[in-house]
């Protein structure tokens, strides 16, 4: 168990990646907090996790909102005895160039992807910082590190999580608070299937064309949730402000 003791909270927790991770944390011994918009989703991954031994709560909120994420810690810390892993995760995407992107899908995609996460580190930071420690964890992309085609929006945001996440890396380590981002590639979620949807794509052939990259395959949601239990766990210990790719090889 490489996270006993560990309180974790998780946005977009009922999602691909979130669910994958929330039970992987918890199966590390940490407590964890799912949280997400869809609140009967957030409560069956919680409800899964204690029908496998483990802790957990489920939380329903808007990590755009910042009444919502002070909500989501504070009933963190009272119902897991404090938080020492954020993994903020929770995301979204318009497949849209910036002709076709009205400002209020702008604003949403940078209200979910980039302002929750400075919204959670606004609040979270001091809890961390007055027990000696965190560790938080950011969902970026393989686009916010080399950009992609019609989702101009998403591509800039996700840029945002990877400098935003080396930003507090550097302003927080001394307190003993690591931040990181892990970056997917494609991976094999409803995100990818909306995608399609958004492109007016067949959703095999959009697929297929995602595991096209050197190990033939898209990612499976576990694989991304390893990356982020190494990364909440002490075995990671002198690693902050990177920005670890997780995605087959997808590097051009
Ligand atoms: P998903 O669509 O399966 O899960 C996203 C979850 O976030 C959903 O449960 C949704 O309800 C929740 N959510 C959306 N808006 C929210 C809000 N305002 N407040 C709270 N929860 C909200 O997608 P997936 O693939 O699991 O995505 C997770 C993260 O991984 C996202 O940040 C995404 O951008 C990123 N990512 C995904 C890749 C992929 O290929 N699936 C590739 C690279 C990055």
């Amino acid at each position: 168990m490489r996270l006993e003791n560990k309180k974790a909270i998780v946005t977009g927790g009922a999602g691909g990646i979130g669910r994958a991770t929330s039970l992987a944390l918890a199966a590390e011994g940490a407590a964890v907090a799912v949280v997400d918009l869809n609140a009967d989703a957030a409560e069956g991954v919680a409800a899964e996790i204690r029908a496998a031994g483990g802790s957990a709560i489920a939380i329903a909120a808007d990590v755009a909102s910042e009444a919502d994420i002070e909500r989501v810690i504070a009933t963190a810390v009272a119902e897991l005895g404090g938080v020492n892993v954020v993994f903020n995760n929770a995301g979204i995407i318009r497949r849209t160039t910036a002709v076709e992107t009205t400002v209020e899908e702008w604003d949403r995609v940078f209200g979910v992807n980039v302002r929750s996460i400075f919204l959670m580190c606004k609040h979270i930071v001091p809890i961390m910082e007055a027990a000696g420690g965190g560790s938080i964890i950011n969902t970026g992309s393989g686009w916010g590190l080399k950009g992609g085609g019609q989702a101009i929006s998403y591509c800039a945001s996700k840029g945002a999580v990877v400098n935003m996440t080396r930003a507090l890396a550097i302003d927080h380590g001394p307190a003993g608070i690591r931040v990181n981002s892990v970056n997917p590639g494609d991976v094999n979620t409803g995100m990818l299937r909306d995608e399609a949807r958004q492109l007016a794509q067949d959703t095999n052939a959009f697929l297929a064309e995602a595991a096209d990259r050197p190990l033939r395959r898209m990612g499976e949601p576990s694989e991304v949730a390893q990356a982020v239990v190494w990364l909440a766990s002490d075995d990671s210990s002198y690693v902050t402000g990177s920005a670890l790719v997780v995605d087959g090889g997808g590097i051009a």
